[in-house]
């Protein structure tokens, strides 16, 4: 039987994983099938046991899943728990379920490899306080940070995932009409382009600064043509962080590491390096 692999998430249909890992699968000469799972949250649990009980090898979980599928794994990794989320699930060599957080690393390696940005020292602001900004923090502590900022519609939720970081880097709660232009990065994690609008704040901020957004769509995203507007230094989509985050799961899986770079030049929307361009 071919190996199965699959994301699971509702809705799934726009995922471009599938394309992906068959991208890798081909360009690694592996051999193996990789579907989207539409499940509502309800079924989560009996869909995961029924995927892996078939002989499934491996799962990518996507919204809304993250946080309940870190409860349906056997054992999870140190980033998966500091992120509250997993994005990867897996049968491991005991027969269980592992489940991993392969996206902050995914988005570190965009940031630092592909986009050369300078995180050592460089002062951050993530825009946003739920899953998709919690599972970014612990990674990009890790590297060394001057400062992050966290800003978000809910004051509330800024502070609580502040407390919950404390001691890991200097790190602070910021209320968006109170942002001022004191960022080298920002990195957009709310869900507000899902309703095709951004987080409303002073376009001063964004100014001269690296602008980017951990979603991706075929088309740029509403914060990437807010930020472009303001005169962001750079706008850049998610696209990159979603291969590289592929590319670790396949290598987990695989224990090969598939090429990046191609897949990534070859994004559905264009990437823009300066706003200029
Ligand atoms: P996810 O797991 O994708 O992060 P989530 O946990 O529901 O989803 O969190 C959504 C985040 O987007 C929150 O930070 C939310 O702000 P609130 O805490 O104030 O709800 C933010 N968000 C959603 N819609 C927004 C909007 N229109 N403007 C600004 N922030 C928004």
């Amino acid at each position: 039987m071919t190996d199965r692999y699959a994301i699971i998430g509702h809705p799934v249909s726009q995922s471009l994983s599938p394309l992906i890992h068959k991208q890798f699968a081909r360009m690694t000469g592996n051999s193996l099938t990789y579907d989207r799972i539409d499940c509502v949250s309800a079924k989560l649990e009996k869909t995961v046991e029924g995927f892996f009980a078939e002989g499934g090898l491996g799962l990518n979980v996507t919204v809304p899943h993250k946080k309940k599928a870190f409860l349906l794994a056997d054992r999870v990794g140190m980033r998966a728990r500091k992120a509250g989320a997993v994005n990867i699930l897996s049968v491991d060599k005991h027969g269980g379920i592992a489940g991993d957080n392969t996206d902050g690393t995914g988005l570190v390696r965009d940031l630092v490899r592909n986009l050369g940005i300078r995180l050592e020292g460089a002062r951050l602001l993530l825009l946003g306080a739920g899953g998709a900004a919690r599972g970014v923090i612990a990674p990009l502590a890790e590297q060394k940070i001057g400062s992050l900022t966290i800003a978000n519609r809910t004051y509330a939720s800024a502070l609580k995932l502040v407390e919950s970081f404390a001691g890991l880097v200097e790190i602070h709660a910021c209320r968006l009409n109170k942002l001022t232009a004191d960022f080298d990065l920002i990195i957009h994690a709310t869900a507000a382009g899902l309703k095709n609008t951004t987080p409303i704040f002073d376009g001063s901020v964004v100014r001269n600064a690296d602008c980017y957004d951990v979603m991706y769509g075929r088309r740029e995203t509403p914060f990437m043509v807010w930020a472009q507007r303001q005169g962001a230094q750079s706008v850049t989509d998610g696209w990159g962080m979603l291969v590289e985050q592929a590319a670790e799961s396949f290598h987990i899986w695989r224990g090969v590491w598939p090429e990046t770079a191609m897949l990534i030049a070859a994004r559905p929307s264009k990437r823009k390096r300066d706003s200029g361009s």
